[in-house]
């Protein structure tokens, strides 16, 4: 029995076989993307997914016949708030963007659905092997490199072009980074105390927390972590790496746990894993850079979208629009008010826009998403 499928923007026709499972989740999170009502979609044969009779396609949409052509691969990770970027960024054909967290390629998929080039960058390796694959149909218009973020300009430089029409920053980590015991993120799973979202350099977070001094590892835990129990959880780390070096995720959220109570479902160790994430992959610094070069590398036009996940972000991603975006500055000494210098663009969103509930209910992670815009008006 042939059936369609939905993706953002496209339909992908299939044949389905009675032992064939779908993710449901992947599946979720198409048919949110596309708005479609509940009723519209049918669990098959008690397969846990969700299916589109082909009857039931809509007209207004494009169909793209692609025999046997779902797509093979995991989920890597669920986009959040995918139609507010598209209704910010306005891609069209003929647009170019930078997608500086490519992730696992859900949000350059839609751009590029609606015709627009994309040039994206990821620290992660796996990031990019991964949506290179997911996006190989696009050709040309799809350039995936590994490179920070902070230094897109060198990306954009090599490639001849001298301004974007727009980017995009989904901070944070992927679901997949999360997910993978391996990579050391998560309190969940035990692994190595690692948490580098660029695998092959920098310092881990067990060399962090087994080698900086107890001063540099409550600033951690103060700053990045906004962990009011700083010092008692420093000390309980000092004293065991007296003892023995930390080398898995297990042995901190040991440590944590023994000197903190647990409050209802969440884990005592949830702070200082975050703030040791933030300090391994240099987080603020790196996306402060970024904004700050914004304007310059913004066509006339152009507009950025900044989605954040915890309020030092949605910090520095508020205060550096706000920045650009006013006209004049005044100080009590002032004689009079100053044009800023800086002055460059117009905030899209005076507030940060959040994910509705119907989106929430899907995905989870959405539930602390913030997004910005802004756009480049001189
Ligand atoms: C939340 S995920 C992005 C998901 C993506 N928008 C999607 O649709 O799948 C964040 C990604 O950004 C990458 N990342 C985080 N900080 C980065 C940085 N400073 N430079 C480059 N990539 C970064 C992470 O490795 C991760 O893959």
């Amino acid at each position: 029995m042939t059936f369609a499928i939905a993706f953002p923007h496209i339909f992908r026709r299939f044949t389905a076989t009675p032992n064939r499972v779908f993710e449901s989740q992947l599946i979720r999170e198409y048919s949110w993307a596309l708005s479609m009502d509940a009723n519209r979609l049918k669990v098959v044969n008690g397969m846990d997914a969700f299916l589109m009779q082909e009857g039931s396609v809509r007209e207004d949409e494009n169909v793209i016949g692609n025999a046997g052509g779902i797509s093979t691969l995991p989920l890597y990770h669920q986009p959040v708030l995918t139609s507010e970027v598209l209704h910010y960024l306005q891609p069209e054909k003929d647009k170019i963007f930078l997608d500086g967290t490519l992730g696992g390629g859900g949000h350059s998929e839609s751009l590029l659905n609606a015709g627009a080039d994309v040039i994206a960058l990821d620290q992660d390796v796996e990031a990019l092997n991964y949506a290179r694959t997911r996006l190989s149909g696009f050709g040309e218009r799809f350039t995936a490199h590994q490179k920070n973020f902070r230094e897109f300009p060198e990306v954009l430089k090599s490639a001849g072009i001298s301004g974007v029409d727009g980017m995009l920053l989904d901070i944070g980590v992927s679901s997949h980074q999360l997910n993978d015991p391996a990579r050391g993120f998560s309190f969940m799973h035990d692994g190595p105390l690692d948490m580098r979202m660029n695998s092959s350099e920098g310092r881990t977070a067990a060399d962090i927390i087994n080698e900086d001094s107890v001063e540099e590892l409550e600033r951690i835990l103060r700053e990045y972590g906004e962990e009011w129990s700083f010092r008692r959880i420093v000390k309980a780390i000092a004293e065991r790496r007296e003892i023995k070096a930390f080398s898995s995720t297990k042995d901190l959220v040991d440590v944590v746990s023994s000197v903190m109570p647990r409050h209802g479902k969440v884990n005592p160790a949830t702070l200082t894993f975050q703030a040791l994430r933030i300090a391994v992959n240099d987080e603020l610094a790196a996306f402060t850079d970024f904004m700050n070069l914004v304007p310059r590398w913004l066509n006339p036009g152009g507009r950025v979208v900044v989605i954040s996940f915890h309020s030092l972000e949605d910090r520095i991603a508020k205060q550096s629009l706000l920045r650009f975006s006013t006209e004049w500055n005044d100080r009590p000494e002032w004689p009079e008010p100053r044009r800023n210098p800086e002055y460059s663009m117009r905030l899209l969103t005076r507030k940060p826009v959040e994910a509705t509930a119907a989106e929430i209910k899907n995905n989870t992670r959405a539930r602390s998403a913030k997004l910005r815009a802004a756009e480049k008006s001189i």
